[in-house]
């Protein structure tokens, strides 16, 4: 952490969750809450609450949820300490300087030393496109159709042909040689000694989410080899981790995002206000970047190339994305070669009728499958369907692989209960999905015990939270420890010793966690839903169930350790008889 709790706190009490929120979201008191429009995902009718007593927001209808930092991070895609800043100067609050150990500061130097060389090469030349030097960049650019305000926005520019200036010119601003080699931006040789490494190209800067210029492309203008040159990884440019046009799509709140292949083609797709395109740096798509993009959206549309390479690269980023649990989609470009081409001989409209009608990427995979047999020979057509069977035994949960197995089976013809059969005999086999049960249980979703045994404890948490004053009355039946997960343990730990302080403060705890992933977990944890109940009695045997429940779950889980775990014997033998005594008491909610 950057900066001392205390202050985190100030900063987030002088910033009221409500006053803030209602600067970007329309809110309406109801009974003890406010209600919006969640920002976070598309809805017609308020799921959005903000709670002015807890100081937090949660959206019921996708989850998002936090304290004040947690929504200025989600919704300006701030960091932690990007948030704290901007809260602070809100509110008025003098935030020190970060301090830093020796070593921290010189890898900071060096960091920032790199960044500093990349700016100044970016103005340079961004300077020389603009000059008479650069007209025949200008050109170039021009005739692939890009407008001065393009250029501009991308920060375009142009390393003429002279092979040593930009090195001497950085060189004279204090830039080290050694630094400028390390940042790719020169090259050294005895004989020539210190040299330009982009020559005679147009640039395109490459930016980080905050728009700071980590490393370059450089592109040939017409034809020639290598067509692009790119900035070697370096301290600040990261290739796994950075996406070209993002620091512009992260705002661009389509309800997706397009990836793509090319600079060229994130630059045409902006200009024709498809804002929401990113591209991968010259290198296949990873997973650090699908992780990246699941900040900012849960759909991803693919625009790579329609030729073989494309398709190829297309399904390894089906894969990367479907690991990271993001949806993938395919847009279709044919007949034209990438997204950049199809704009520009079919324009803006037609493009968006490809967006509308993107294909399932299951559906994608499967489809680029077929072409392997000939479906005309019966042998062949019998291994197609097997090897559907097979992929569609990755869908763990039975709805979605029914779904699939339906829309397959319509799609290409195949009985579906034939193929039904085949997944079940493969499955079995393999041992990959359980075969489907018949009859069909009663429709609706199958909770694991783990997913079940979370859920009473978030609700345990939430109840407290509600009714902190009860907490006395149970802190002789639970412990911290009693909450398996490790991310609710460290939520108890803290909100039952702030209790025990007096000092009950829920959006507190949620600033304990940096990631706004875990702030969201840690707000869920405070929000979760219970059940509305009608009578005081009601509620108390509800409260009763789910603290039994919560203690009975850590009682097995210590008596499944018992053996490997030094403490399980202790909260075993506690645990029992916590429960026994729970079993016959009465706890009262007032
Ligand atoms: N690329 C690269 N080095 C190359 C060729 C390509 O780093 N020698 C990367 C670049 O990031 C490029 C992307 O791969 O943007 C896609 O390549 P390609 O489709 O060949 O280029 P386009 O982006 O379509 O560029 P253009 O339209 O100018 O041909
Ligand atoms: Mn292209």
């Amino acid at each position: 952490m950057y900066y001392p709790e205390e202050l985190v706190e100030e900063v987030r009490m002088k910033n009221d969750i409500v006053d803030v929120i209602s600067g970007y979201v329309k809110l309406q008191k109801k009974g003890a809450s406010h209600f919006g429009l969640c920002p976070f995902h598309n809805e017609k009718s308020p799921s959005f609450s903000v709670s002015g007593a807890k100081q937090m927001y949660y959206c019921f209808g996708c989850g998002a949820g936090g304290n004040v930092f947690t929504f200025i991070m989600n919704y300006e895609n701030y960091t932690f300490g990007e948030a704290i800043k901007m809260l602070a100067e809100r509110a008025g609050v003098n935030l020190p300087e970060v301090e830093y150990s020796e070593e921290m500061r010189k890898k900071e130097n060096h960091r920032a030393r790199l960044l500093e060389a990349n700016k100044e090469a970016a103005k340079y030349f961004y300077y020389q496109l603009r000059a008479k030097q650069g007209e025949i960049g200008y050109r170039y650019l021009s005739g692939r159709q890009l407008s001065v305000d393009t250029m501009k926005k991308f920060g375009l520019g142009f390393a003429n042909k002279t092979s040593d200036d930009l090195t001497k010119y950085l060189k004279q601003k204090g830039f080290d040689e050694r630094l400028l080699a390390e940042a790719g931006l020169s090259s050294y040789d005895e004989q020539r000694g210190s040299h330009d490494k982009f020559w005679n190209r147009v640039m395109f800067p490459i930016q980080d989410i905050n728009h700071r210029v980590i490393g370059f492309g450089g592109r040939v203008m017409g034809e020639g080899e290598p067509k692009y040159l790119n900035s070697p990884e370096t301290p600040i440019f990261d290739k796994s981790r950075n996406l070209y046009g993002l620091n512009f799509a992260r705002t661009a709140r389509a309800g997706n995002i397009i990836l793509c292949e090319g600079y060229m083609d994130v630059i045409s797709m902006h200009q024709a206000g498809f804002t929401q395109a990113v591209a991968s740096l010259g290198t296949a798509f990873t997973s650090g970047q699908a992780n990246l993009l699941k900040r900012y959206t849960e759909n991803v549309l693919l625009a790579y190339d329609s030729d073989g390479a494309g398709v190829k690269a297309a399904l390894r980023a089906i894969g990367i994305l479907r690991e990271a649990g993001l949806t993938g989609k395919v847009i279709d470009l044919k007949p034209h070669k990438d997204p950049d081409e199809f704009i520009k001989n079919e324009g803006t409209e037609a493009f968006q009728e490809r967006i509308q009608n993107a294909e399932n990427s299951f559906m994608f995979e499967i489809r680029i499958l077929e072409r392997d047999y000939d479906l005309k020979d019966p042998e062949s057509k019998t291994k197609f369907h097997k090897e559907i069977a097979k992929k569609l035994c990755g869908f763990e949960i039975e709805v979605e692989r029914e779904n699939y197995l339906e829309a397959v089976a319509d799609k290409y013809h195949i009985g579906f209960e034939n193929l039904r059969r085949l997944v079940n005999t493969y499955a079995a086999q393999t041992g990959m999905v359980k075969p489907v049960e018949r009859p069909k249980q009663a429709a609706g979703k199958k909770t694991t015990p783990e997913e079940n045994s979370r859920r009473t404890q978030r609700m345990l948490l939430t109840w407290l939270t509600d009714y902190p004053q009860v907490y006395p009355r149970i802190s002789q039946y639970i412990k911290p420890s009693d909450f398996t997960e490790e991310l609710y343990r460290k939520v108890a730990e803290r909100l039952f010793s702030d209790i025990e302080a007096s000092n009950y403060n829920p959006a507190g705890i949620v600033s304990m966690f940096e990631e706004e992933e875990q702030q969201r977990e840690a707000a869920a944890l405070f929000n979760t839903k219970v059940e509305a109940l009608e009578t005081k009695q009601e509620r108390e045997k509800a409260f009763h169930d789910i603290l039994y429940a919560v203690k009975k779950n850590s009682y097995e889980y210590y008596s499944g350790r018992l053996g490997s775990d030094m403490d399980a014997l202790n909260q075993v033998i506690a645990g029992k008889k916590a429960l026994e005594e729970l079993g016959k008491t009465h706890i009262s909610l007032d």
